[in-house]
């Protein structure tokens, strides 16, 4: 009986190893156990400061340089994978060292649900959106179908799967990824709510 359940522990494991979702998952539940309990942000002065403590957080990470983008109108550009997406690149991923990409998204033609309803997931340690402008109607697997308009801010966990359901056509969104080069990986078509 004992090693009928551990054969079925077993094969559990590896069932949920074998997929990218889930190893973000494990990713996501392993990390969450050093995470600490309380957010600490201290007014300190020049001479409390340890540039010691600061240099051990960012062993591993690239160099970063100052950098502004200013808004310029000719910077939105297609992004050479989505007809119906014009990016303007903040130009972050040069000034981290690949670190990050930062880009605002505007759309470059009406919503139409066979272009643009695909379903899929990145391959990324991070992603942020916010909306500058419009609306935007996507789901997210395991949260269902939600609008975000103007104002709205929200983290896709890295996998999550996810297909946008339409939009305005005013849309703006602005969307900070860790890393920089990322896949995108499309999934089988899936009917609305059943993602
Ligand atoms: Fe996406």
């Amino acid at each position: 009986m004992a090693t009928r359940a551990k054969k079925a522990a077993k094969s559990k494991t590896k069932a949920r190893k074998a997929t990218p979702q889930a190893a973000y998952r494990l990713a996501g539940e392993l990390k969450a156990a050093v995470l600490p309990k309380k957010k600490k942000h201290s007014l300190i002065t020049e001479a409390e400061f340890d540039p010691r403590k600061s240099l051990a957080r960012l062993a591993g990470w690239p160099k970063q340089k100052f950098h502004i983008s200013h808004l310029r109108e000719k910077d939105f550009r297609n992004d050479g994978f989505r007809g119906y997406t014009l990016c303007r690149d903040l130009g972050f991923a040069k000034a981290t060292g690949g670190m990050i990409q930062a880009h605002v998204n505007r759309r470059a033609r009406p919503f139409d649900a066979k272009e643009v309803s695909k379903p899929h997931f990145h391959d990324t340690l991070f992603q942020m959106v916010y909306v500058l402008k419009g609306w935007v109607r996507s789901e997210f697997e395991g949260q269902g179908v939600l609008t975000m308009r103007e104002g709205a801010c929200w983290i896709q966990p890295p996998g999550i799967k996810h297909c946008v359901r339409g939009y305005s056509n005013d849309l703006e969104i602005l969307e900070i990824i860790l890393p920089a080069q990322y896949d995108t990986v499309n999934i089988a078509p899936r009917a609305k709510g059943k993602l």
